[in-house]
């Protein structure tokens, strides 16, 4: 589902505007949903309301095989459309009946029914395939890594291509049932909650559901041999995480040590942003060499690379924070990503804030202070960095510190009741940078133009706000906060 950026009456009234005369033109959907960033990504002409997969997995040769049933809306009268897909597809049927299908260049299935499909009318589409998901590559990359006992799902900007065919953009929200099969002793998570666990023949099928909007990227999927951890939350939100059994023992330990606190970090955060949007949560630390983690919606990945020091607050609060920032409320492109990493990072100085291990403010003068005005850093625009810096450290660390010039120039006040207001405003859908410069304006009611292009939009170092100094601070480099990590977040090895 996706809304768009306009009140329902107004679509309304351009979408009968936008009818043509004669209704029968029929034409193909568009192979992108129109985000300059990334051309391909996403479709046009439809909009998925629910996606049902249904798996079987094979750890030792990394066999998939799979029947995705895709519940859509045509959006305009339509002849054909795609599916992002990067396996192989044995059949298509759209409303019950056998369509027509090729696979053109990356990752496009391009789908022609039986019958064209009026603008409004609803589809189902059932795809059938298999395929080895760690063989394919699609714009360079795999985003399904294999483990010693079977793999997992999750990437940025875009997984779901190595597992189920999508409308991958996150402006195309659905809630999904994940059904998959593996061999008895190996586990598989995926997003939500696990409604059934059922054993046969020596396999087992779980079926996780996750019943609220959700992008494709933040759809997951781990397999492999999992020591799980079930809880409720004391609000009694289910809490499911999961560790490797082969991780050293120093990186369990610290694992779990920052993961079993998960139900306390939601509780600290909700205390920012409101309330928890989503009926699960958790997070999970497979056996894998890639370096990075992902808000993957309700069960956030984690690298085992973040523990293996000890415990890691600030990456379980950083992913946590995003399932406001970035999962409830998502990009509406990709261009939109400090709306995610600014957020998130600013969320883990609040936490180390709380934590007496250095305020925001040191934090940001820490960081401002460590990357001199010739340093590269300075010339990412967070506000629209382009698709090749868009995971930069400055779309996290200078995203951050944006938000500490907006605090210091409106007030704590004004700025919390932002914090807080925001996801509520957006809550399941997609916003815009554009959108929380005027929520900001509107907000502390006042003129934040300047302060924003300084922070978002120029490729030079800021000059100090003055405000934020005004006697407080001696003068020299500012101290390291405890709880700084300098642990990259956005560049982790694939
Ligand atoms: N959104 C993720 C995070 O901030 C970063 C993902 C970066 N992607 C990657 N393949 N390294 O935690
Ligand atoms: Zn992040």
């Amino acid at each position: 589902m996706y809304r768009r950026l306009i009140a329902p009456g107004a679509l309304a009234v351009s979408l009968m505007l936008a009818i043509p005369a004669s209704a029968d033109g029929y034409s193909p959907g568009a192979p992108g949903i129109g985000d300059p960033y990334y051309p391909v990504y996403g479709n046009g002409g439809y909009d998925v309301a629910h996606y049902g997969l249904q798996l079987k997995y094979q750890p030792t040769t990394d066999l998939l095989e799979g029947t995705a049933t895709i519940r859509a809306t045509a959006t305009q009268n339509l002849s054909r459309f795609d599916l992002d897909f990067g396996l192989t597809v044995s059949e298509v049927r759209v409303n019950g009946a056998k369509a027509a299908f090729t696979t053109s260049g990356d990752e496009e299935l391009e789908i022609t029914p039986a019958r064209g499909l009026p603008r409004g009318a609803p589809i189902t589409v059932v795809v059938k395939y298999s395929g080895t998901p760690s063989d394919v590559e699609l714009f360079g990359f795999t985003s399904w890594m294999r483990t010693p006992d079977g793999g997992i799902g999750a990437n940025e900007p875009e997984s779901a291509a190595w597992w189920f065919p999508s409308n991958d953009h996150p402006l195309d929200k659905a809630t999904y049932d994940v059904s998959i099969e593996v061999p008895d002793g190996t586990r598989a998570l995926s997003n939500g909650v696990l409604t059934s666990t059922t054993t046969r023949h020596g396999r087992t099928r779980s079926t996780w559901r996750s019943d609220r909007p959700q992008a494709t990227y933040l759809a997951t999927l781990a397999i492999g041999k999992f020591d799980v951890s079930t809880a409720k939350t004391a609000d009694g939100l289910p809490v499911v995480n999961a560790y490797s059994t082969d991780l050293p023992a120093a990186t369990q330990d610290g694992a779990r040590a920052s993961l079993e606190r998960t139900g306390e970090v939601v509780r600290f955060l909700e205390g920012y942003f409101g309330r928890y949007p989503f009926n699960a949560v958790g997070g999970y630390v497979p056996n894998v060499t890639a370096g990075f983690a992902l808000e993957t919606q309700t069960r956030p990945f984690y690298s085992p690379k973040f523990f293996a020091k000890g415990p890691n607050l600030s990456v379980v609060v950083h992913e946590l924070a995003h399932q406001w920032y970035g999962d409830s409320v998502s990009v509406h492109g990709w261009r939109d990503i400090w709306l995610n990493e600014g957020f998130a990072s600013y969320a883990e100085w609040l936490w180390s804030e709380d934590q007496g291990e250095g305020t925001a403010q040191e934090l940001a003068d820490y960081v401002y202070a460590q990357h001199p005005a010739d340093d590269p850093f300075w010339t990412v625009a967070p506000g629209d960095p382009g698709p090749t810096h868009q995971f930069d450290d400055a779309v996290y660390d200078r995203g951050a510190l944006a938000l500490q010039a907006l605090r210091n120039a409106i007030g704590d006040h004004a700025f919390f009741a932002i914090l807080k207001g925001w996801p509520q405003q957006h809550r399941y859908g997609n916003a815009t940078v554009q959108e929380f410069e005027a929520y900001a304006e509107r907000v502390s009611g006042q003129r934040l133009g300047a302060l924003f292009d300084t922070w978002l939009y120029q490729p030079s170092k800021p000059a100090a706000p003055a405000a934020q100094a005004a006697g407080v601070r001696a003068a020299g480099t500012p101290a390291k906060p405890a709880s700084w990590t300098g642990m990259a977040r956005g560049h982790g090895t694939r």
